[in-house]
């Protein structure tokens, strides 16, 4: 019989800085007992992204803080844990090393177990916490900083088949709603004007679908957008609120094309392996989208597939998930020790060959 766990969990990778404690009693639903983060945004949003520095520094000002409320929420001590999870990578190097020594010193001065957790796989098994989808399920990440296909068969075995070659689409929204003069985050921006415009006034390119692959491509949507923003201003000497509108109804309308018709290729090479309940899971910021959700909820439907999001607050960068991740690895029998290492870069499918962009904010994921 196997034992009930009990984790703790950190992450540091990009700009959250995050600890979770969740316990999973073998065979039975894991259960999320705290889940602390604390967002860097407001560090970061006079220089237009993610400053590493800053990140790092502000990081290794947090997670102790993080490390004691996510304990003191759980009512849970150092001493009921068996072990401690960290994102070892992929990321920006400075946060990814001041989660992996807050926990190495939790380890070392404890004796707990440590593990060093991927920070992808975090997002890519946290269906298995939110809603215990059975293995093998085809995983869409959709974040601002990626944007992959991949089918998940274990804790660590993962066969990605295809992603974007440039942006990723959340790079793509906040890139043109600055282009629009909008707030950012871009997506939430987006959606909203929308709403109001008319997706077929003007035509953007659908890039890729020429080829039968799953990869995919948004850096030439945002360009589109650029060209006709500026033949707009061109003509009329601004645009009008129904020119934004139409503009971001259609840019919307190609991302999600893109998507569900890269979702239904990627789904049968999934769905050729006969899956026993055939799910399609999607995490990431971008799969807050409304009509993305729609776009990809359809195309399930079609071909007999389970539609799955995790709630937003644990498809965005959280320590849950790596907790949750650590307990699964922690009961495949993975125990790194004190020299684990921090990776800026970690491909979760280590035969897939490395794509030129797969999201040029790269670290956020
Ligand atoms: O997963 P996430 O919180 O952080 C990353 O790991 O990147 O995703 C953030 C991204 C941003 O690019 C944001 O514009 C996009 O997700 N996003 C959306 C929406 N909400 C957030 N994109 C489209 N529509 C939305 N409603
Ligand atoms: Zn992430």
């Amino acid at each position: 019989m196997g034992q009930t766990l009990t984790l703790l969990g950190l992450e540091s990778s990009c700009d959250d800085t995050a600890a979770a404690i969740v316990r999973q009693p073998d065979g039975a639903a894991a259960q999320i007992l705290s889940s602390v983060v604390y967002g860097q945004t407001a560090l970061h949003s006079a220089y237009g992204g993610v400053v590493p520095e800053i990140a790092a520094r502000a990081h290794a000002e947090k997670l102790d803080i993080c490390v004691r409320e996510a304990l003191e929420t759980a009512q849970v001590a150092l001493r009921d844990l068996d072990a401690i999870a960290v994102t070892a990578g992929p990321g920006l190097i400075g946060g990814v090393l001041s989660g992996v020594m807050c926990a190495k010193g939790l380890s070392a001065a404890t004796g707990l177990p440590l593990i060093g957790v991927n920070h992808l796989a975090g997002h890519a098994l946290t269906p298995r916490l939110t809603d215990g989808v059975a293995f093998p399920y085809l995983m869409l990440l959709v974040s601002g900083g990626h944007c992959q296909f991949l089918i998940v068969r274990r804790a660590r075995d993962f066969t990605r088949l295809g992603g974007t070659i440039d942006d990723a689409p959340g790079e793509a929204f906040d890139k043109s709603a600055r282009l629009l003069g909008l707030s950012q985050p871009g997506g939430p921006a987006i959606e909203v004007e929308a709403r109001a415009g008319d997706p077929t006034r003007f035509a953007f390119p659908r890039p890729l679908l020429d080829r039968a692959d799953c990869n995919l491509s948004f850096s030439g949507l945002k360009t589109a957008l650029l060209r006709l923003r500026d033949k707009l201003v061109a003509e009329q000497g601004g645009l009008t609120r129904q020119d934004r509108a139409d503009l971001c109804a259609g840019f919307q309308q190609a991302v999600a094309d893109v998507l569900a018709a890269k979702t239904q290729r990627a789904l049968a090479i999934y769905l050729a392996e006969t899956p026993g309940t055939p799910t399609l899971a999607v995490a990431g910021g971008v799969a807050a989208n409304r009509a993305i959700r729609n776009a990809l909820e359809t195309v399930c439907a079609e071909n007999g597939t389970r539609f799955t999001a995790p709630p937003l607050a644990l498809c965005t960068d959280n320590a849950a998930m790596i907790a949750y991740a650590g307990i699964e690895l922690f009961r495949a029998g993975q125990v790194d020790d004190l020299d684990l290492v921090a990776r800026p870069r970690w491909p979760l499918d280590q035969s897939s060959p490395a794509m030129l962009g797969s999201g040029k904010k790269g670290a956020k994921a």
